[in-house]
């Protein structure tokens, strides 16, 4: 049986995986609009991701008996002013969402639940992989710059990206 306070921080953090699903979504649109059909590709397998990080947290809420109960999802921007601008904002944003998971860590630890820690753990080291792979291309971009062949090369390989689901297994 989950506590009731994390089972309101899990949902909360459903809410969280699901505002950073629809954000990545609106980067996608944006993306698209540019013409940027690579990033456009890479922001749609992130949002796609990001359903699963929710649905990950749904099942487990579930699996300890816990009730889920779904809130409004805050909007999200609809542009940015480059593409860098964009993945600097999609940096910002997951490490904004670390801070959630290493948060949710520390009260599943003052409420002695163990299980919860251990099911977060995928999660933390999930967030050093997204930061790491947003802040690559942060990087990339900033040596490109927002245009030409450079822009158009990132576009082409990001495209490439293909999804990866969480599985219920640690
Ligand atoms: Fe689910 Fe990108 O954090």
């Amino acid at each position: 049986m989950l506590a009731e306070r994390i089972e309101k921080e899990l949902n909360k953090q459903i809410n969280a995986e699901l505002y950073s699903a629809y954000l990545y979504f609106a980067m996608s649109a944006y993306f698209q609009e540019q013409g940027l059909t690579g990033f456009a590709k890479w922001m749609e397998a992130q949002t796609v991701e990001e359903m699963g990080h929710a649905k990950k947290i749904y099942d487990y809420v579930f699996d300890r008996g816990g009730r889920v109960e779904l809130e409004e999802i805050k909007k999200p921007p609809v542009s940015w002013n480059s593409p860098l601008d964009a993945f600097k904002a999609a940096l910002e944003h997951e490490r904004y969402v670390s801070k959630l998971i290493n948060e949710l860590v520390k009260i599943a630890l003052e409420e002695n639940d163990y299980m919860t820690n251990n099911f977060l753990q995928w999660f933390v080291a999930e967030q050093v992989e997204e930061e790491a792979s947003v802040g690559e291309i942060v990087q990339r971009l900033h040596l490109v710059g927002d245009r030409g062949n450079g822009l158009f090369m990132i576009d082409r390989e990001l495209g490439q990206r293909t999804i990866t689901l969480p599985t219920n297994q640690q």
